[in-house]
């Protein structure tokens, strides 16, 4: 059978899972209660955690990027029978899902940005004053910290709830949903 039926293309599939796998460490590795420590004067930039949780988010950023451009140009998903209720709820949940990918690292920036506080990669790389956020107006509209705490935290659990469709659709509906994300048997 043409594979392009049935599974997604490599390269879709490279990107989705290297994004899953960023996306749980950034959280995993994320420190509890960093940005209160950077509000008391902490260099983030002596905190491997804090250092790790910034590059790991950034290669999300990256990686999306990269998807959205290749998802313009690609071959053609692949598509199965289902109920219009369940292609709707796969659609929003792709498409949130989306959204919050861009959200999370941007909102990010705007915490950093609006705090003063400098941007700290692997690797040595130190951004004292972020380009467009810093000392922006944008500081006055939200607490940019705790939207940027609350957009991970829902990023995570509708991940979960992805996750857990996708292992449905597998074990009790038994069509090739989970096996179009993963690797193709010879
Ligand atoms: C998918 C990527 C990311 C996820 C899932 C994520 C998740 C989180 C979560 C859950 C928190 C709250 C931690 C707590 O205090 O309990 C947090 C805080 C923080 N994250 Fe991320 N993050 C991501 C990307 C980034 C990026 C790209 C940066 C910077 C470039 C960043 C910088 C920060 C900072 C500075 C805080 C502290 C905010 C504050 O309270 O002022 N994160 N992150
Ligand atoms: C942070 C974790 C995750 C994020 C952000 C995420 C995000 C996404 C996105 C945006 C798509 C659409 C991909 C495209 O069109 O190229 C997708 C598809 C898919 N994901 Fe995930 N995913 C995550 C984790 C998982 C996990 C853990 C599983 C399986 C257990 C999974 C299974 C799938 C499957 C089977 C598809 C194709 C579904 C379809 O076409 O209806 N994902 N995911």
């Amino acid at each position: 059978m043409n594979t392009a039926h049935t599974h997604y293309d490599p390269l879709s599939r490279a990107l989705h899972w290297l994004t899953a796998i960023a996306v749980i460490a950034a959280f995993i590795l994320g420190p509890e209660h960093f940005g209160r420590e950077m509000h008391q004067g902490l260099d983030p930039a002596t905190r491997l955690d804090i250092v790790v949780h910034e590059s790991l988010g950034l290669l999300v950023a990256a990686l999306t990027l990269l998807r959205l451009l290749w998802l313009a140009v690609r071959p053609a998903k692949p598509q199965f029978d289902m109920p219009a209720w369940m292609q709707l709820s796969a659609k929003a949940t792709h498409g949130l899902l989306w959204l919050l990918l861009l959200a999370v690292p941007v909102s990010a920036m705007l915490a950093l940005g609006t705090e003063g506080h400098p941007l700290t990669l692997l690797g040595g790389i130190r951004i004292d004053e972020l380009p467009i956020t810093a000392n922006s107006s944008l500081a006055s509209l939200a607490d940019w910290g705790e939207v940027h705490g609350l957009l991970g935290d829902v990023i995570l659990w509708l991940s979960g709830l992805h996750a857990v469709a996708a292992i449905v659709h597998h074990v009790a509906l038994k069509d090739g949903v989970l096996r179009s994300m993963l690797p193709q048997r010879r």
